[in-house]
């Protein structure tokens, strides 16, 4: 086994680093407290080639491998998770579903402003009624000839405002359940297609989460993504990715939360010493930092598992599920290490605790994760 970083690998952590240390970290808490959309850090992200990382320079992205995507996304994610978010649903998302199930019209015309960043993505999977349950959509897109016709409502969309093209999962074939469903894209500014007010959500309240409305709005077949009924088994095989992304998400969130806990201990003094050096607090330094690892290393094997072209579902949503439940646990003990100050928004913690809450419920809940993993063991 060789655990080492590549030159590259190593130079996209640092630049990803020093990113989040200089772009994010100022003004993370108002953007934060207010729920302002980084535009401008967003813009940065598409210089440095963060928003198309996994796509080949062919379609204007940055080529780079899985762990490379996943290095960026854990250092980003340390400092800001609503960036990270915005980047994890464009990269993992959208330009891997389009570049891989897309064809060559539909990279061209919308794989190309996404990987670099001109346009942002969005992936429109989930409905009020149909959120762990995926297969019952209740979206329809009725085929009419030379275009299908959308009607629905989609829920929790991140990027759901700032995204000029949207992969829409539909049912147009009722009888033939998850087989009837289609992924299509659809551009902002459709007829008939709506967007919803702004969740007001309690963590990564920068990002931009809305609900989709669609009223008879015309897509044409020419958008369709896959074969005709291809859509579920789309939005499966990208969410296998999409897991990974946020497992990074919630790694970096609890490396976060640790090395500010650390950090504090070191510094804040109770009973003549240094809280880190009572054992009530080492001890759950310790147990924090055995977590992290454990975690890092079964999301880094996920990515490994992706780059090398073997099946990672199994690997993925163990990695999620792991990793998002260490960050919440994590970042939990990283408040009490804060005590009071923990408690207030300038010291961070309290805004990763809230942060870390969306990756056990978002791309799959911990349950689902549950779910795939516990299927693959007992019909192995
Ligand atoms: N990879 C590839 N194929 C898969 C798959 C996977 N992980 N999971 C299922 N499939 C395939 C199955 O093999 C099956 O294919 P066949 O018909 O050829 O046999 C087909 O899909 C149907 O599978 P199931 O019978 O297992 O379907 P199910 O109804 O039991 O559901 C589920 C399976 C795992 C629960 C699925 O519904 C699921 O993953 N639900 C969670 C949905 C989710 O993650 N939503 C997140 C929304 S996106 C988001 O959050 C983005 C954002 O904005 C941040």
């Amino acid at each position: 086994m060789d655990f080492s970083l590549t030159e590259d690998q190593i130079m996209i952590r640092d630049a990803a680093r020093d990113f989040a240390k200089n772009e994010l970290l100022p003004g993370v808490v108002e953007r934060d407290d207010k729920g302002i959309y980084p535009h401008e850090q967003v813009r940065k992200m598409a210089e440095l080639g963060f928003l198309g990382m996994m796509t080949s320079p062919d379609y204007g992205g940055s080529g780079m491998d899985t762990l490379s995507y996943v290095l960026a996304m854990e250092e980003i994610s340390k400092v800001d998770s609503s960036a990270s978010v915005i980047m994890s649903v464009n990269n993992s998302l959208v330009c891997w579903g389009l570049e891989n199930f897309g064809n060559e019209d539909q990279k061209q015309r919308f794989l190309r402003p996404l990987a670099s960043g001109q346009k942002i993505g969005a992936f429109a999977l989930s409905e009020p009624e149909a959120g762990s349950d995926a297969t019952s959509q209740r979206t329809t897109a009725l085929d009419m000839g030379d275009h299908y016709l959308l009607n629905g409502t989609k829920n929790w969309i991140t990027n759901g405002k700032t995204a000029s093209i949207y992969l829409v999962m539909a049912q147009t074939d009722r009888e033939k359940g998850h087989n009837g469903i289609n992924c299509l894209v659809v551009e902002k500014g459709m007829p008939g297609f709506e967007i919803g007010e702004k969740e007001n959500k309690m963590g990564m309240r920068a990002s931009d989460t809305h609900s989709l409305m669609f009223t008879d709005v015309k897509v044409p077949k020419a958008n369709r993504v896959g074969k005709e009924g291809f859509g579920f088994k789309f939005a499966m095989k990208t969410l296998n990715g999409g897991r990974i992304g946020i497992a990074a998400q919630a790694l970096g969130i609890a490396q976060g939360a640790l090395d500010l806990a650390v950090a504090y201990a070191k510094e804040r003094k109770a009973f003549g010493k240094a809280i880190a050096k009572h054992q009530a607090i080492a001890f759950k330094l310790a147990k924090m930092e055995a977590h992290v690892q454990a975690a890092r290393n079964l999301v880094y094997k996920a990515a490994w598992l992706k780059d090398q072209g073997l099946d990672y579902s199994n690997a993925s949503a163990i990695a999620k599920y792991f990793a998002a439940e260490t960050a919440m646990w994590v970042t939990t003990e990283a408040v009490q290490v804060h005590g009071g100050y923990g408690y207030v928004k300038d010291y961070h913690v309290e805004r990763l605790m809230r942060d870390a809450k969306l990756t056990q419920i978002y791309e799959g809940t911990s349950e689902i994760q549950q779910i795939v993993i516990s299927r693959n063991l007992l019909e192995a």
